[in-house]
């Protein structure tokens, strides 16, 4: 397929690179920024704009991989006639883009893309949604073509999901932050903690995450819940946050 990627953050490279690496032809990368457009342009082998009227027509599917905010903007900027548009967020619907073409709907990939990795996942799941049967199986097709974990979702299970994938990945990611912190702060070795935080995602492939619960809220071990909170007096975000999740595991 020639494809045309709309954007130059992290999913428009990361998923740039795939669809290179599967042999489709990228015929240009649009984007705002001058620099970030031309740079990934020039990895991906194609052109480059930062200007929305010298979009290339010629292409067979846009990629648009631009800030949630951005996408409100586009109908105003492109007219593709029957080509098809697709973009990657999780929480926009995709008629965002029906004033755009006749054939549009979402490529979202269920997984955290940071472009500056080198190693990236491996069969990044791609959640597919196409505004009729036609445009869905192209899609199909063309996820499969870069990922061999594809499938086809609604609009509303694709929020749920975000939503869910925000708690499992932003918010675990944000108690990784505030723990290194801490520890950097009492000077204790964050890195003896990894063994724990690898053994806690293995476990959720076999087990439902409420049988795996340990800890002493789950205990109730009140005396260890104490010592604890003292521990965190010079933390406050932090013991903010130990005492909401404390209170939501012995209430759940
Ligand atoms: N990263 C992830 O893990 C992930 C996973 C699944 C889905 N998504 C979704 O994929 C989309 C892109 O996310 P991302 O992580 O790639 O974001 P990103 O790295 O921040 O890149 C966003 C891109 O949008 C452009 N942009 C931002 N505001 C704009 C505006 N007002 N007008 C025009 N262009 C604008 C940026 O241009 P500049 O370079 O000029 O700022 C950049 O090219 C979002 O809808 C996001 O929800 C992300």
């Amino acid at each position: 397929m020639r494809v045309l990627i709309i954007g130059a953050g992290n999913v428009a490279t990361v998923l740039g690179r795939l669809i290179k690496e599967a042999n489709h032809e990228i015929v240009q990368v649009i984007s705002r920024n001058k620099t970030t457009a031309k740079e990934l342009a020039d990895e991906l082998g194609c052109g480059y704009s930062n200007d929305f009227t010298h979009i290339d027509l010629s292409a067979d599917l846009y990629l648009v991989a631009m800030s949630d905010a951005a996408l409100n903007a586009l109908p105003e900027k492109i007219q593709l006639g029957k080509k098809i548009i697709v973009h990657t967020a999780g929480a926009i619907s995709k008629d965002i883009l029906k004033n755009i073409s006749l054939q549009y709907g979402v490529l979202y990939p269920l997984q955290s893309l940071r472009k500056e990795l080198t190693e990236q996942p491996t069969m990044i799941p791609l959640l597919v949604e196409g505004n009729n049967d036609v445009t869905t199986q192209t899609l199909v097709a063309f996820a499969e073509s870069i990922s061999s974990n594809v499938s086809i979702i609604t609009e509303s299970d694709r929020f749920k999901l975000h939503v869910a994938a925000v708690v499992v990945n932003n918010f675990t990611n944000h108690l990784y932050t505030l723990a290194a912190e801490y520890c950097k702060n009492e000077k204790v070795s964050f890195e003896l903690l990894y063994p724990l935080i690898d053994t806690a995602a293995t476990r959720l492939k076999h087990f439902y995450p409420s049988e795996m619960q340990t800890g002493p809220a789950i205990r109730k071990d009140i005396s260890t819940l104490d010592k604890h909170l003292r521990l965190l007096t010079a933390h406050p975000k932090l013991k903010s946050i130990y005492l909401k999740m404390t209170d939501s595991i012995m209430n759940s």
